[in-house]
C-alpha cells in the first residue's frame, strides 16, 4: 500500500501543467478495437486506468507500446490490426469502469462479444442497463448471464437510438458501435460532455463519419474499415479543476497551463464567488488567494454543461475552510460520500442528509491518518491535507493514480510538503 505524507500550511506557487484527460484516453483506448491500422495517441499520462485498458487490449491480440515523443509524456503507439479475441475477463474488466466500453468496440469489428462487468470507483451501483438497451435498439441479442454480458451482433442494424439517461458511457459505446455499422444511425439523448466531442473526432480521425458530438443529437453513418491515425486527447478539466480548487485554498500565485477554460465554466463561477484573483488568459488561468476564501455559495452535481460531480468531493475540501455555510448536493452518483467520513476526522464539519449536505467552513483543520475511499475523494482528502494544521497520512493514494499522474510530484513542485511513502501495511477501506 502507498500513502501520501504531507505537512499542512504550504501556498501553492507556480506554473502546472495539466495532462492529458483521463475520460478521454479511456474510451478511445476502447475505439482504437475498431481500428484497422496504425494509432499513436500523443502525451500520454500513465494513468493506472489507461495501463489497464492496455492489458485489455493486449488480451484481445492487439499491441500496445509506451514510446518517447515531444512531449513531457511519452506517446502511447496502438496496433489492434490483428484483434483476434472477443472476450474481457473479469479480472481484467473488474479494475475499470472503461472496460464495459469494449462492449460497442469489440462488437462492431467481430459481431459478438463477451465482456464480464465492469469495475470503477466504488461511488454508486453503476448500472449499464442504458448500455445494454442501446445495443439492444440496434437489433443486437444480449444475454447477462454469470457476471458476463454475452453480445451477438450478427443481425445488428443501424437506427435510432434513445437513451433513457444522457449516460456517458453509454452514449461512448454506442457511438462505438454505430462506428462500423452500415447505415445512419442517432443517438438521441447523448451525453454532452468534451470527452465525447474528443471520442467524435479520434474516430473521424480514423475515417469515421460522425457528427453531433456535444449536442443534443449524435449522427453515425457506419464505414466499412477505419484506419490508423496519430491523435492528442483534450486535456484533462477535472484535474484542471482540481488544482483550481487548491488555488482557492492556498494559492498564492497559481498558474494552471494547458486547461480548455470553455471545459470548466461552472467552476470558474463558483470560484470567483470566493473573493479569489482569478485571470483566465487563453490556455493559462492564473488564481491566488489573498485572503481566506469566502463559501461560494452552493454545488449540485449534474451532467454537462452543468456542475461536474467529479469535482463534487474536491470541493468539500474548499467548504471545509471557507468562512460561511455551504451547501453540496449530489446527484448523478448516490454513493459518493465515502470522503465525507475521512474529512470528519481532519475537524471539518459537514451534515448530510438524502445526498444533501451542509458544510460549515472553519479557521482550521487538522491532519489526520485518512483512507482514500475513492479516485476523487483521494483528491479532496489532499486538498485538505495541504491546508491542515500538522501533518496528514493518506493511505491507499494507488486509487489517486488512476487519474491524476505523479500528482505528489506536481503539488511539491509548486511548494507543498508532499511524499509518498511505500507501506507494508494494508489498510483496508473501512469506508
Ligand atoms: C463517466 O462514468 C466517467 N468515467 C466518470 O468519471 C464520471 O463521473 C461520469 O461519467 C459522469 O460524468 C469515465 O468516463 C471513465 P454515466 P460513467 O454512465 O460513464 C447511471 C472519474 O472520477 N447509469 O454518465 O460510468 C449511473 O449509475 C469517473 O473520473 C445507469 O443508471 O457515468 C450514474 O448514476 C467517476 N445505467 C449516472 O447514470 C447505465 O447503464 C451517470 O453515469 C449507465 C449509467
Amino acid at each position: 500500500m502507498e500513502s501520501f505524507y504531507i505537512v499542512g500550511g504550504s501556498s501553492l506557487e507556480g506554473e502546472v501543467e495539466i495532462d492529458t484527460a483521463k475520460n478521454s484516453l479511456l474510451p478511445i483506448l476502447a475505439g482504437c478495437i475498431l481500428v484497422d491500422g496504425e494509432i499513436l495517441l500523443e502525451n500520454v499520462p500513465k494513468y493506472s486506468d489507461v495501463l489497464y485498458m492496455c492489458m485489455i487490449l493486449e488480451h484481445l491480440g492487439g499491441k500496445t507500446k509506451f514510446t518517447q515523443g515531444k512531449f513531457a509524456n511519452q506517446d502511447l503507439y496502438i496496433d489492434c490490426r490483428d484483434i483476434i479475441y472477443s472476450d474481457v475477463p473479469n479480472e481484467l474488466a473488474c479494475k475499470v469502469r472503461s472496460s464495459i466500453f469494449t462492449l460497442g468496440s469489440i462488437l462492431g469489428r467481430k459481431k459478438i462479444a463477451k465482456v464480464s462487468y465492469p469495475g470503477g470507483c466504488d461511488i454508486g451501483l453503476r448500472p449499464i442497463d442504458i448500455h445494454l438497451s442501446g445495443l439492444k435498439q440496434m437489433g443486437c441479442k444480449v444475454v447477462d448471464k454469470n457476471g458476463y454480458i454475452y453480445a451477438d451482433g450478427s443481425k445488428l442494424r443501424s437506427g435510432d437510438v434513445m437513451l433513457s439517461f444522457p449516460s456517458v458511457g453509454a452514449t461512448e459505446n454506442i457511438m462505438m458501435l454505430a462506428t462500423l455499422t452500415e447505415g445512419e444511425s442517432r443517438i438521441f439523448n447523448p451525453a454532452r460532455e468534451p470527452e465525447i466531442v474528443d471520442l467524435q473526432n479520434f474516430l473521424n480521425s480514423c475515417g469515421a463519419k460522425i457528427t453531433g458530438a456535444g449536442s443534443n443529437l449524435i449522427t453515425i453513418k457506419g464505414v466499412k474499415k477505419l484506419h490508423g491515425c496519430e491523435y492528442q486527447a483534450i486535456s484533462d478539466r477535472i484535474e484542471a479543476g482540481t488544482f483550481l480548487i487548491a488555488g482557492a485554498m492556498c494559492g498564492k500565485e497559481l498558474v494552471v497551463k494547458n486547461v480548455n477554460q470553455e471545459h470548466n465554466q461552472e467552476l470558474l463561477a463558483k470560484l470567483s464567488k470566493t473573493v479569489c484573483n482569478l485571470i483566465c488568459d487563453d490556455d493559462r488561468i492564473i488564481i491566488s488567494r489573498t485572503r481566506r476564501p469566502l463559501s461560494f455559495g452552493e454545488v449540485e452535481t449534474a451532467v454537462y454543461p452543468g456542475f461536474p460531480t467529479d469535482l463534487q468531493a474536491p470541493m468539500f475540501a474548499l467548504a471545509s475552510i471557507s468562512d460561511g455555510y455551504s451547501l453540496i448536493i449530489e446527484n448523478l452518483f448516490e454513493a459518493r460520500f465515502k470522503h465525507i467520513g475521512e474529512l470528519l476526522k481532519m475537524g471539518c464539519d459537514i451534515r448530510c442528509k438524502n445526498g444533501v449536505c451542509i458544510v460549515k467552513g472553519k479557521e482550521k483543520i487538522y491532519g489526520a491518518e485518512v483512507n482514500v475511499p475513492d479516485l476523487r475523494g483521494g483528491a479532496a482528502l489532499t486538498l485538505a491535507g495541504l491546508v491542515a494544521e500538522g501533518y496528514t497520512t493518506i493511505n491507499n493514494v494507488e486509487l489517486i493514480d488512476r487519474g491524476y499522474f505523479h500528482l505528489e510530484d506536481k503539488l511539491s513542485s509548486l511548494g507543498a510538503h508532499v511524499k509518498r511513502i511505500k507501506c507494508e501495511k494494508k489498510v483496508d477501506n473501512c469506508s
